[in-house]
């Protein structure tokens, strides 16, 4: 009997992580999610049903606490006789200033957050995708990644990074038939944004809500719908694409 396909989802306790992990888990795969605060994972646990959604706190950020990690992933793996079908680098923190206030600081805590916890990890579960191929990595860059605005210099360019390492890799890994894709969401209603949870008639929902031709802030799950598209066999012949998903803020 063939083995039961699993999914890592990073920052699988809010947002649009958490919206993937749901996505995953209702196609009847076990999903193994990421976070640092125990109690938002623990809620994603609650809302999905802890049969099919594993956790654990972890910094990744942190190569240390990153790699111990790995190894508590590997045996619920192990134990549970799962193939490891697909990683979801997800996780990610904003930071906002003008590009004169933006400190070494910011650049590295971009950079370690937003970039190469994902690499790490990737490189450190390649075995995994390796052996369970057809497999896939999806990366959760930003339109920002894309087509920058003021005052994000150090988090668009971090993301503008995970675009191009997202395509070099997919060329790597083509001949092992793990496919690697990214998605660029636009503005989409989660905590990432102070106004995220405010009364709808709010001035800064309001105008979060126009800047999409589509007249409206994307939702967590409208993600979740493109990232399941690329994480599946629907997109078999689909690896190094970056799809914007954005209601047209882009354009
Ligand atoms: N919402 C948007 O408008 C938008 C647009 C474009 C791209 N994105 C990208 O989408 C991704 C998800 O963001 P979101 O909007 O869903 O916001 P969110 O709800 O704040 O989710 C970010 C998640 O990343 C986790 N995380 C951050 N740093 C981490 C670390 N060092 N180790 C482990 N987990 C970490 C956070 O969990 P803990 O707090 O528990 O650590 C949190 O659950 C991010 O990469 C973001 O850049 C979002």
């Amino acid at each position: 009997m063939s083995k039961v396909q699993a999914y890592i989802v990073t920052g699988a306790g809010s947002g649009i992580g958490q919206a993937i992990a749901k996505r995953i888990v209702a196609q009847g795969h076990p999903v193994f999610g990421l976070g640092r605060d125990s109690k938002k994972l623990e809620n994603t646990a609650k809302l999905l049903g802890a049969k099919n959604f594993f956790f654990a706190s972890v910094n990744l950020a942190n190569s240390n606490e990153s790699s111990q990690m790995n190894a508590e992933i590997r045996k619920w793996l192990g134990h549970n006789d799962l193939t490891l079908a697909g990683l979801v680098n997800n996780a990610g923190v904003v930071d906002r200033g003008t590009f004169d206030s933006t400190s070494d600081g910011i650049w590295e805590r971009q950079f370690q957050n937003n970039l190469l916890s994902a690499v790490r990890l990737t490189r450190d579960f390649y075995p995994e995708l390796r052996a369970s191929a057809p497999s896939s990595v999806l990366n959760i860059s930003s339109n920002l990644g894309l087509r920058p605005i003021p005052n994000t210099s150090a988090y668009s360019a971090i993301k503008a990074a995970m675009v191009n390492w997202t395509q070099s890799l997919a060329l790597e890994w083509a001949p092992l038939h793990i496919r690697v894709n990214c998605l660029c969401p636009g503005l989409v209603d989660t905590p990432i944004h102070p106004f995220f949870g405010q009364d709808e008639s709010s001035e800064h929902r309001q105008m979060a809500h126009q800047l999409a031709p589509l007249g409206r802030m994307g939702t967590a799950d409208d993600i979740a719908d493109a990232a399941w598209f690329l994480l599946s066999g629907a997109s078999s012949w689909t690896t190094g694409s970056v799809l914007s998903v954005d209601g047209g803020m882009g354009l």
